[in-house]
C-alpha cells in the first residue's frame, strides 16, 4: 500500500494544500500563507471534504493571526478575517467546527493556535481509523465475512478527510481484510469528485472500482450488483438527517427500495446537535457556470439558467446505520432516536 496522502499540512511557514482541482492529471501542492489565499482555495475547491475543511479552517487561524501580526491588524480586523474563514462554505459543519475550536487560543498567540490545529488534524486522521474498523465490522456481520461489492458517491477519502478517509477509510480497511471485491463510484457531477478524486484515491491504493454516471446509481443497485452504499457525511443534524454531496439522496432511496443497506461514515466532528433536523442544514448553491459549462464550453443553449445546490438531505429513516469513531449507529431502524441521547 502507497504512502497515505497528505491534502492538509503545516509547513512551519505556510497551511500546504494538495491542489484537488488538478487532480488526477496533477498531483501539486499549494502554499497558503495569507487569508484571503485561503478563503478563495476553500471557495474553489482546492480543499474540500468536511473534516478536511475544519482542519483547514483551524489552520487559517494560525494564518489570520501571524498576518495580522505582520501588517498590524486590530482586533476587529483580526475577527472579521477568522469569519471570512469560517463562513466561507456554509454546509459542512466542520469548517465552523475547526474554526470555533482554535479560536478561543487567539489571545494567547499563533504557536498556541497551532498547537491545537495540529491536535485536530491527528485527531481527525486517527478517528477516521477507528471509523473503518467499525465500519467493516458492521458490514461484514450485516452482509458476511465475504468479499463486498459497495457503492459511493462523491469522495470521502483522505483527500476529504486530511487522512485514511471515512466512507473510503471503510473501504480501506476491507481491503486490507481482503474482503473487498469493487467499488461502483458515481462520478458526482458536476465537479466530479467521485471519478476525479475517488477513483484515484483507490487507485492509489489498489482497490479494484468502476466508474460510473450518477444516473447508473439507481438501476446499478436495484439489479442486485452492490451489497451496500456507503457515504460520507457533511453535517449531521440532531435526528440523523444527514447533509451530503447533490445525489446521495437518490442513492439512499435506492437502497431503501431494494432493501439493502446505506451507512453513512463520518466523525462526531460533522454531527451537529445544534440542528435539530435536516431542515435547518443550509445548502450551499454553487456557481452556475459550474454546470452551464463544467468543462468550459458551454453545453447549454444561449440563456440557459443553472439549479446548482451542492449538498442535498437525506432522512434519518433512509440511513441505516451511521459509523462513527465511537462505533456503529443504526439510525433507521429507530435505535438512535436522536443523536444527542
Ligand atoms: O463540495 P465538496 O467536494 O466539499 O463536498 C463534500 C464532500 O466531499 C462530500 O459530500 C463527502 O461525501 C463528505 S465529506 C467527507
Amino acid at each position: 500500500m502507497t504512502a497515505d496522502i497528505a491534502p492538509v499540512a503545516w509547513t512551519g511557514g505556510a497551511l500546504r494544500l494538495v491542489d484537488q482541482t488538478l487532480l488526477p492529471a496533477r498531483l501539486e501542492y499549494r502554499d497558503i500563507v495569507e487569508v484571503d489565499e485561503l478563503v478563495d482555495a476553500i471557495r474553489r475547491l482546492v480543499v474540500r471534504g468536511a473534516p478536511a475543511l475544519g482542519v483547514a479552517g483551524a489552520f487559517g487561524v494560525v494564518l489570520a493571526v501571524r498576518q495580522g501580526v505582520r501588517e498590524g491588524w486590530d482586533a476587529s480586523a483580526l475577527e472579521s478575517a477568522i469569519s471570512r474563514i469560517r463562513e466561507a462554505r456554509p454546509t459542512a459543519v466542520n469548517l465552523a467546527a475547526g474554526v470555533d475550536r482554535v479560536r478561543p487560543l487567539v489571545d494567547k498567540g499563533a504557536d498556541a493556535v497551532l498547537t491545537e490545529a495540529v491536535a485536530l488534524l491527528d485527531e481527525e486522521v486517527e478517528g477516521n481509523r477507528t471509523i473503518g474498523r467499525h465500519g467493516a465490522d458492521w458490514l461484514t456481520r450485516r452482509l458476511g465475512d465475504r468479499p463486498l461489492r459497495l457503492l459511493t458517491h462523491c469522495n470521502a477519502g483522505a483527500l476529504a478527510t486530511a487522512g485514511w478517509g471515512t466512507a473510503l477509510g471503510v473501504v480501506r480497511e476491507l481491503h486490507i481484510r481482503n474482503r473487498m471485491d469493487v467499488v461502483y463510484v458515481d462520478e458526482t457531477r458536476p465537479l466530479l469528485q467521485g471519478s476525479r478524486l475517488t477513483a484515484w484515491e483507490l487507485a492509489q491504493v489498489g482497490v479494484p472500482y468502476y466508474v460510473q454516471p450518477d444516473s447508473a446509481a439507481a438501476s446499478t443497485i436495484l439489479r442486485g450488483l452492490v451489497d451496500a452504499a456507503i457515504v460520507g457525511a457533511d453535517r449531521i443534524a440532531a435526528n440523523g438527517d444527514t447533509a451530503n454531496k447533490v445525489g446521495t439522496l437518490g442513492v439512499a432511496l435506492a437502497c431503501a427500495a431494494a432493501g439493502i443497506p446505506f451507512l453513512v461514515a463520518a466523525p462526531w466532528s460533522t454531527i451537529d446537535l445544534t440542528t435539530p433536523d435536516g431542515a435547518g442544514i443550509p445548502i450551499e448553491e454553487r456557481p452556475s457556470a459550474e454546470v452551464l459549462a463544467s468543462t468550459g464550453t458551454p453545453v447549454v443553449p444561449p440563456g440557459a439558467r443553472a439549479h446548482n445546490p451542492a449538498f442535498d438531505v437525506t432522512p434519518a429513516r433512509l440511513v441505516t446505520a451511521l459509523a462513527t469513531e465511537t462505533g456503529v449507529m443504526e439510525i433507521a431502524a429507530g435505535r438512535t432516536p436522536s443523536l444527542s441521547q
